[in-house]
């Protein structure tokens, strides 16, 4: 009696153990496809980050020379110092009343004041740009200003 006692005993502990032991095997397998697919996104993340700072870093500085020259930004960068705040007595843009009878002297008087100078006015700003870099962005800033 004591005996089979402690066989029945000993097949309950064997039985937990192995009940145990699947009931961990079934959990492993819930929380392994989860880990994996979370591995594969963040290397998927790491990847993603480098590339592209890899691309810009050699594709931007040839890109910038290339790309189509933007009056707006050649206007930022150049006369926007001036035009942008009526520093220096400068006409800014988008005060069209400021605007009005310079633009009535024609482009070509404006073109060539911003080209070669005009009392305040620095010739092309102070900026290396071309003429018709210079003409175009006089376009933009009567553009604004009309
Ligand atoms: C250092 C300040 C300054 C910068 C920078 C500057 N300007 Fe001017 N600009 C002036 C001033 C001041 C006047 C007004 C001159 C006047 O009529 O007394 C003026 C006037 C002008 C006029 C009107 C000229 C006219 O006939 O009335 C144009 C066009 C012009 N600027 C274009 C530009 C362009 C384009 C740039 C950038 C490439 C630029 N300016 C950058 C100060 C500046």
């Amino acid at each position: 009696m004591k005996d089979s006692q402690f066989v029945n005993y000993l097949i309950a502990i064997i039985g937990g153990l192995f009940g145990f032991f699947i009931l961990m095997v079934i959990l492993a397998n819930f929380i392994t496809p989860e880990e994996k697919t979370q591995d594969v996104m963040v290397s998927e993340a790491i990847e993603a980050r480098i590339k592209p700072a890899g691309s810009v870093t050699v594709g931007a500085p040839v890109e910038v020379k290339a790309a189509a020259f933007s009056p707006a930004d050649a206007y930022q960068a150049s006369c926007f110092a001036c035009h942008g705040t009526g520093a220096a007595g400068a006409p800014k843009v988008g005060d069209k009343a400021a605007w009005k009878a310079r633009i009535a002297q024609g482009k070509s008087t404006l073109y060539k004041h911003a080209i070669g100078g005009f009392k305040g006015m620095p010739p092309k700003g102070g900026s290396s740009l071309s003429d018709d870099e210079i003409k175009a962005v006089t376009d933009y800033m009567v553009s604004k200003s009309k």
